[in-house]
C-alpha cells in the first residue's frame, strides 16, 4: 500500500515546519501549448547486487551456498556427524553436493545446518516451500528430517517447524515439502538430518523460499516497493559489478540463465570492496539472473535496460591498461551483447529466443536499449565501444544504446567523454553524481545549457550524500527534490533518471544512502524513496514552462532556495515546489494562457516535509515522514499557497472546458 496519509491523520512534521515566516514568489503557468514529453523512462529503478540486495534482498531464497558452490564447499553451513562433499553432481555448471552417511552410533546424529544470509526470516503462519535435489547412492531408501529452528527460541524445543522427507533410489530427483513456522525468528537456521536411517544420502540445490514470493522469485515486501514507484525503467544488473575486479568475476549474463540448479556462483566484488565492511560469504547464485530481470521489468511495467561489460573491468581497481582486456579480445563481449539482445528478442526459432521460451517467456520482452560500460573513463573506453556499437547498429538499428561519461559529474573525463559519445553515435549517456547539499543545491540549471542536438542524458546513478555519515536523513532527500524540478523541466533532453543504489540490509551494507532499508522480515521506504515516488507518481506527460517576471524559471532556478517545475497530463496538471530553505514561502500560481471557456481548479496537495532535516525513517518507524494529501481547493486562474519550510510539495490540479 502506498503511504500517502491524509491531512487528518498526521500534519506534525508539516506544521513544525511552516511556523516560520512567509516569503513570497509569483510564478506563471504557461498554458498556451505543452511542452516537450516527459518520456515514459523518466524515472525509475538502478538495480545492483550489493547491500546484499539480490541474494539475501529481493532474492526470496532463504538458503545460502544452496549448491555447496562457494570457494569454501561449506560456507554458510555447519556440519555434524558425517558429512562429505563431492564433486561430480548432476549439474555440470554446479558439480558438488554433499553426501550424509551412518553416524556410526544410532545415538549419533549426520546432518547440516544453513544459516541464510544473516538468519533465515521465519515468520509465524508464513508458509514457505523447500525443496532438494537427491538421491540414495545404494539405491534404497532414506529418510531425513528438515527443521527450522530458533536459536533463540525460549519454548520447549528450537524446532519451529518440521517434516520428513523420504527419498528412494539411485536416482537423482527433486523432493520437496512445507515448512510452516509456529514461531518468528528473524534469525532463524535450517536443519536437515539423516532420520535414524542407515543408508547414506547425497544433497544437491537445497532450497527454501516463502510461498508469498512473487512468481516464487522476488521477496513481497521488496517488490511492492519497487512496483509503488511507478518506474518507467529498470537497470540491471549494476553497477562495479558489470566490471567485476578481474576479468574472470566480471558479469556474464549467460551464466545466470537456464535452470537455477545449473547457474555457476560468481564472486561478488561487494564482498570486499569498502573498506571496513568486508563480507566472506558475499556471493552471486545467480538465482535473479537476467530472465528474473526482465521478468521483473514486465511486472512492475519498466522498460529493462541491461548494462553490460564493454572490455573494461573496474578502472579503479585496475589502473593500467596492461591490466584490460585488449580491443582485439572483444569478439566475445560484443557477441554477449548481440546474444543478449536475440534472448530477449529473438523467434522462439532462434538458439537465444529458444532458451528464454524454455523459461516460460515465448514472447520477446521487447528490450528497446542496452548499456554499454559502466563508469568507464580514458581513451580506453571509446575505443573499446566503437565496435560494439557498430556490431549492434548493423544487427539490430532500433536498439538504443547507452554510453557513459565516467563515475564524475564534472572534469577532464566527463567533458572528454560526452563528445565522444556524441561522436559514436550513442543514443543516451550515463551520467552519475553521488555528491553534497551544496553541490545538488546548485545544480538546478544543470541541463539547462545542455545541447539538444546530442545524445540525451540518463542520470544513471544519483543520490545526495550528506557529510560523512552519508546517511538517508530527510535533507538528502529534499535535495534530491530540488534537482529533480531540473530534471522535469529539461525533459527534452533527459530521458531517463535512477536513484542509487537501491537496497541495502541493514545488517549487511556497503553503500549508504540507499533507496530501500530491510532486515530479514521487515523493510521501509527512506524519504529519498518518497520523492521518487511523488515524481513516478506525477510524472506527467508534456512539461509545462514556469516564469518568473516574465523569465523562464531556467535562469531564476533556487532563489531563496525555491525548486520548481510542471507537467501536464490531460486535463490534469502538476507543479512540484520544493523549498529548500528554513523560512516557509508564499508562492502564487497564475495558470497564463487557457483556451476561451477552459477554467482550471485546484484539486489538493501533497506536502513530504519535515522540519528536523536530520530525521529519518527506520524500521522501528518506517512511516515517520511520509506525503501527506491535504485539501487544496477552488478555481483559478490564480492560487495562493505556502510552502512549508524544507518541504517538497506537489500542487494537484484539473482543467475544464
Ligand atoms: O551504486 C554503487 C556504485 O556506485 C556502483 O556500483 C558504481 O557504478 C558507482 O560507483
Amino acid at each position: 500500500m502506498i503511504r500517502i496519509r491524509t491531512i487528518l491523520s498526521s500534519l506534525a512534521c508539516l506544521a513544525a515546519a511552516s511556523v516560520a515566516q512567509a516569503q513570497s514568489r509569483a510564478f506563471d503557468i504557461d498554458m498556451r501549448k505543452p511542452g516537450a514529453p516527459v518520456q515514459s523512462t523518466m524515472y525509475g529503478i538502478f538495480f545492483e547486487d550489493i547491500n546484499y540486495a539480490a541474494d539475501g534482498g529481493l532474492y526470496a531464497e532463504l538458503v545460502k551456498n544452496r549448491s555447496f558452490e562457494f570457494p569454501q564447499a561449506l560456507q554458510g553451513w555447519k556440519s555434524f556427524g558425517r558429512v562429505e562433499v563431492r564433486d561430480d553432481g548432476p549439474f555440470g555448471r554446479c558439480p558438488h553436493y554433499v553426501r550424509l552417511s551412518d553416524p556410526g552410533h544410532p545415538a549419533k546424529q549426520t546432518g547440516l545446518e544453513n544459516e541464510g544470509f544473516l538468519g533465515i526470516g521465519a515468520e509465524e503462519g508464513r508458509s514457505c516451500s523447500f525443496s532438494v535435489w537427491a538421491r540414495v547412492p545404494d539405491g534404497d531408501e532414506a529418510c531425513v528430517r528438515v527443521e527450522l529452528v530458533s536459536p533463540a527460541s525460549m519454548s520447549s524445543s528450537q524446532t519451529i517447524a518440521a517434516d520428513s522427507l523420504v527419498f528412494k533410489g539411485a536416482s537423482w530427483a527433486k523432493y520437496t515439502l512445507k515448512l510452516t513456522p509456529l514461531e518468528t525468528d528473524p534469525k532463524a537456521v535450517l536443519r536437515i538430518y539423516l532420520d535414524g536411517s542407515r543408508n547414506a544420502v547425497d544433497l544437491e540445490h537445497v532450497s527454501l523460499i516463502p510461498d508469498d514470493a512473487v512468481d516464487g522469485i522476488y521477496r513481497r515486501d521488496l517488490e511492492q516497493a519497487l512496483a509503488d514507484l511507478h518506474p518507467g525503467i529498470f537497470r540491471f544488473p549494476g553497477g562495479c559489478i558489470v566490471e567485476g575486479t578481474e576479468e574472470a568475476d566480471r558479469y556474464q549474463w549467460k551464466n545466470t540463465v537456464g535452470i537455477p540448479e545449473n547457474r555457476p556462483v560468481n564472486l561478488n566484488k561487494w564482498q570486499y570492496s569498502t573498506t571496513g565492511r568486508f563480507y566472506p560469504d558475499y556471493y552471486q547464485s545467480y538465482g535473479l539472473g537476467f530472465y528474473e530481470y526482465f521478468r521483473l521489468s514486465e511486472i512492475i511495467g519498466a522498460e529493462p535496460l541491461p548494462i553490460l561489460n564493454c572490455g573494461l573491468v573496474c578502472q579503479f581497481q585496475n589502473e593500467t591498461t596492461e591490466e584490460q582486456i585488449p580491443v582485439d579480445h572483444l569478439d566475445a563481449y560484443i557477441q554477449d551483447v548481440l546474444d543478449l539482445i536475440e534472448f530477449a528478442n529473438g523467434p522462439v526459432s532462434s538458439e537465444w529466443g529458444a532458451l528464454r521460451a524454455e523459461m516460460g517467456h515465448p514472447e520477446p520482452f521487447g528490450l528497446k536499449y542496452v548499456g554499454i560500460g559502466n563508469e568507464q573513463w580514458g581513451e580506453i573506453y571509446p575505443e573499446r565501444l566503437k565496435p560494439f556499437v557498430e556490431a549492434v547498429r548493423k544487427a539490430y538499428p532500433d536498439i538504443r544504446i547507452v554510453g557513459s561519461a565516467g563515475p564524475f559529474p564534472h572534469g577532464e573525463e566527463f567533458d572528454y567523454l560526452w563528445p565522444e559519445m556524441a561522436k559514436l553515435g550513442a543514443d543516451l549517456v550515463d551520467e552519475h553524481y553521488y555528491r553534497s547539499a551544496e553541490w545538488f543545491l546548485s545544480q538546478g540549471t544543470r541541463y539547462d545549457g545542455y545541447d539538444r542536438k546530442g545524445p540525451k542524458v540518463f542520470a544513471g546513478e544519483y543520490a545526495c550524500h550528506i557529510d560523512d555519515r552519508k546517511w538517508n536523513q530527510f535533507q538528502a532527500a529534499l535535495m534530491e527534490a530540488a534537482l529533480m524540478t531540473g530534471l522535469e523541466r529539461n525533459a527534452d533532453i533527459v530521458h531517463m533518471a535512477t536513484y542509487a543504489p537501491l537496497f541495502a540490509h541493514v545488517e549487511g551494507w556497503q553503500w549508504r544512502p540507499d533507496l530501500i532499508w530491510f532486515d530479514n522480515l521487515r523493510s521501509f521506504r527512506t524519504t529519498s524513496w518518497y520523492v521518487q515516488h511523488l515524481y513516478g507518481t506525477y510524472r506527467g506527460r508534456n512539461v509545462l514552462t514556469l516564469r518568473e517576471g516574465g523569465r523562464p524559471v531556467a535562469g531564476l532556478e533556487g532563489q531563496d532556495g525555491l525548486f520548481a517545475s510542471a507537467v501536464m497530463d490531460g486535463d490534469r496538471i502538476y507543479v512540484k515546489v520544493v523549498n529548500t530553505s528554513d523560512k516557509a514561502q508564499d508562492v502564487t500560481l497564475n495558470f497564463k494562457g487557457l483556451r476561451k471557456h477552459a477554467s482550471v481548479k485546484a484539486d489538493g496537495r501533497i506536502d513530504l516535509a519535515c522540519a528536523d532535516l536530520q530525521d529519518e525513517n527506520t524500521l522501528d518507524e518506517p512511516e515517520k515522514i511520509v506525503p501527506v494529501r491535504s485539501g487544496f481547493e477552488g478555481d483559478g486562474p490564480v492560487f495562493h499557497a505556502t510552502a512549508a519550510a524544507s518541504s517538497f510539495s506537489v500542487f494537484l490540479f484539473v482543467t475544464e472546458r
